[in-house]
């Protein structure tokens, strides 16, 4: 193997190298200003998106009628849940934890798992 090929050219010295890190770096940070937040125009609604995977996955269990857990029957229930609520549905399925409990519904869908999220990244919409 011819090792010359592996080593650095010789103009990358050290000082070369210095001079292009901070280059590099005065680049960056002045690029950083110029970036504007983005906002996320929201697409996903509770009433349209969110309230109907709830009815079809956790009632009646989470739905007060008959439900003996905690409501997740009202926008603000979900709301104030959503960290936990999206923690669970994604658990192994032979996790304690899971929801829908025990598999006693069909396990939400990668799709619908990504309507939950778009949900949250558009600051949960009513
Ligand atoms: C068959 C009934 C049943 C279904 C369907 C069900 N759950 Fe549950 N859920 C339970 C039980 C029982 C508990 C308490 C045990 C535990 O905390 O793991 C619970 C607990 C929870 C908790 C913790 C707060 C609490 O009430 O103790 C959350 C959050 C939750 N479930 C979310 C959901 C979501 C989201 C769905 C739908 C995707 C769902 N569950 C579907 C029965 C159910």
């Amino acid at each position: 193997m011819n090792l010359q090929l592996l080593a650095a050219p010789r103009w990358l010295s050290l000082p070369a190298l210095l001079c292009l890190a901070l280059t590099l770096q005065f680049c960056s940070s002045s690029k950083k200003a110029a970036t504007a937040e983005a906002s996320v125009t929201p697409t996903v609604f509770y009433a349209k998106d969110i309230k109907p995977i709830m009815l079809a996955k956790c009632a009646p269990c989470h739905f007060p009628e008959t439900g003996k857990k905690m409501p997740l029957d009202t926008y603000e229930a979900v709301r104030d849940n959503i960290q936990d609520i999206l923690r669970r549905v994604q658990l192994p399925q032979d996790h304690m934890g899971f929801m829908p409990f025990k598999n006693k519904k069909e396990p939400l869908t990668a799709a619908e798992i990504q309507l939950l999220k778009d949900w949250v990244a558009g600051q949960m919409p009513g």
